[in-house]
């Protein structure tokens, strides 16, 4: 059964005038020269109660009344900031009952921030609660002459795309199996603008996907292969780029069951990187940008069962090449693999994987970092590293070297699926790119892979990213993205 399976839960607008008996935040650059009502707040209280990451708020009859302060030199921190003032003062109009909300302030950019961080923090997950306690907060009105109605359209519509993203991973797996993902892609599709395709169990088998397959054979569900395209009618690219997203909607670890209580918990989540690459599909398409993008995601479960994929097998890749399947809780890359090798034939001017595909990512950069590796040039991974500063879902870069390589050397196979104790992260991503080489053992196109295992899913909130599915990614692949439009 389709479902859109989530609906945004404000209305931002912008308006020339402020309204007086509404809340009101104001941007200011500095702690002079405060606004009249904050001028009986003695000096003292000023000082310990407000920075730029704490806000003044005051309570008044049936409004608040908020003072954000936009003073960090570093252009990054100061909007990270602002995006924080926006979460306290979400919170602080929630707990008020407060419907409506200005934000005002001199610079275009600083007002967007904290718009932003007021949106996103703003969202709920709150299908399955029988009582909903829906928030409050359900209008906002953005007052500045800088700040355009497409500026907050865009805005609105990445913000959706990351609220999108973030119920797709939030959404258990007895709903959301790899068929129901491919239903809220398609319903994501008419929503935004791109098209897709979905290859079921099939054409799957007909086209050899062995890692898919592989890793599909102990559910009960089928696998799906889904081809997302955002390719408007005059692309400034000629080559796309193309997003390959890790899908897969539960991962028990298959035969080599997850070990440790509580480490299923989460797996869930472990379609996240799909989700980062449906939003940025969904914020790309919506906004218009003239920029084409391709997503490809393969979705499954992993489990185990009396037909699951076994430690000892060797699995035929669609690319041809075989791997000795070692562990079958390293499942992720076998199905990215042939997604990767499928991405060959649009010719990529790039290509951007995004995965939760080690635990070893995780406990190297907590959830403040996704890790970063890849073969595209320096320049190219500078600029999506800048991104990620921008946005501040920033990245961290792994060495890359060829010998990492070596670690993944088996005794009856290609490769094997698994590199052994150390530099987890690294050899996964060694392993896929054996997945981005052509016949002749050439890379085909350049790549970069992205490690979400830390940010995807928060077990404690953090800020405006919340608590559960975060939706890392799709902030980083709009303001990506955006660099390619003309
Ligand atoms: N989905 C997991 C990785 C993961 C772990 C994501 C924790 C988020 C939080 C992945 O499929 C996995 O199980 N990886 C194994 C690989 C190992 C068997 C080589 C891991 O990291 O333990
Ligand atoms: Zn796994
Ligand atoms: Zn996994």
């Amino acid at each position: 059964m389709p479902a859109k399976i989530f609906h945004m839960n404000l209305k931002i607008k912008s308006s020339k005038n402020i309204n007086e008996k509404a809340s009101l935040v104001t941007i200011v650059s500095s702690k002079t020269n405060l606004p009249d009502d904050f001028k009986s707040l003695s000096k003292d209280y000023i000082k310990t109660n407000f920075s730029a990451q704490k806000p003044l708020i005051k309570n008044e009859l049936e409004n608040i009344n908020v003072l954000a302060l936009a003073e960090n030199k570093d252009d990054f921190k100061k909007l990270e900031g602002l995006r924080v003032n926006g979460y306290l003062t979400c919170k602080a109009a929630n707990n008020s009952k407060i419907k409506s909300i200005q934000i005002t302030g001199e610079n275009a950019s600083e007002v967007l921030a904290f718009t932003e961080g007021l949106i996103l923090a703003n969202y709920q997950f709150n299908k399955y609660f029988s009582d909903k306690k829906d928030n409050s907060l359900s209008e906002i009105s953005v007052v500045c002459a800088s700040v355009s109605k497409k500026d907050i359209e865009e805005l609105t519509n990445v913000s959706e795309a990351v609220y999108h993203a973030r119920t797709l991973v939030n959404e258990p797996q007895h709903f959301l199996t790899a068929t129901q993902l491919s239903e809220e892609i398609k319903s994501l599709s008419k929503e935004a603008g791109f098209t897709v395709e979905v290859f079921t169990k099939k054409k799957i088998e007909t086209l050899k996907m062995g890692g898919l397959l592989a890793v599909n054979k102990g559910s009960v569900e089928p696998p799906t292969f889904n081809i997302l395209e955002y390719k408007p009618k005059n692309p400034s690219n000629k080559k796309p780029i193309v997003l390959v997203g890790k899908g897969v909607v539960y991962d028990t670890g298959g035969l080599s069951l997850k070990p440790t209580a509580g480490s299923m918990d989460f797996m869930k989540s472990d379609m996240g990187g799909s989700a980062a690459v449906i939003g940025a599909l969904y914020a790309t398409a919506k906004n218009k940008l003239d920029v084409w993008v391709v997503g490809l995601i393969p979705a499954t479960d992993n489990r185990p069962s009396g037909a699951a994929y076994a430690p000892g097998d060797v699995i035929t890749m669609y690319n041809g090449k075989t791997v000795e399947v070692l562990n079958t809780d390293a499942e992720g890359r076998m199905i990215l693999a042939d997604a990767l090798t499928y991405a060959i034939k649009y010719n990529p001017e790039l290509v951007i994987d995004l995965a939760t595909l080690t635990g070893m990512a995780a406990r190297t950069v907590g959830h403040h970092a996704t890790v970063s590796m890849g073969t595209a040039d320096k320049e190219t991974h500078e600029s999506l590293k800048e991104s990620g500063f921008a946005v501040y879902e920033r990245l961290a870069e792994m060495p890359f070297f060829d010998e990492y390589f070596d670690m993944l050397k088996s005794d009856i196979a290609d490769v094997k699926n698994i590199g052994g104790m150390n530099a987890g992260a690294i050899t996964a991503g060694k392993f896929l790119e054996m997945f981005t080489k052509n016949e002749k053992g050439e890379h085909a196109y350049p790549w970069i892979h992205l490690d979400i295992a830390g940010p995807a899913f928060l077990t404690i909130e953090d800020a405006y990213r919340g608590k559960n599915g975060s939706g890392v990614g799709v902030r980083l692949l709009y303001n990506f993205i955006k660099k390619y439009a003309k």
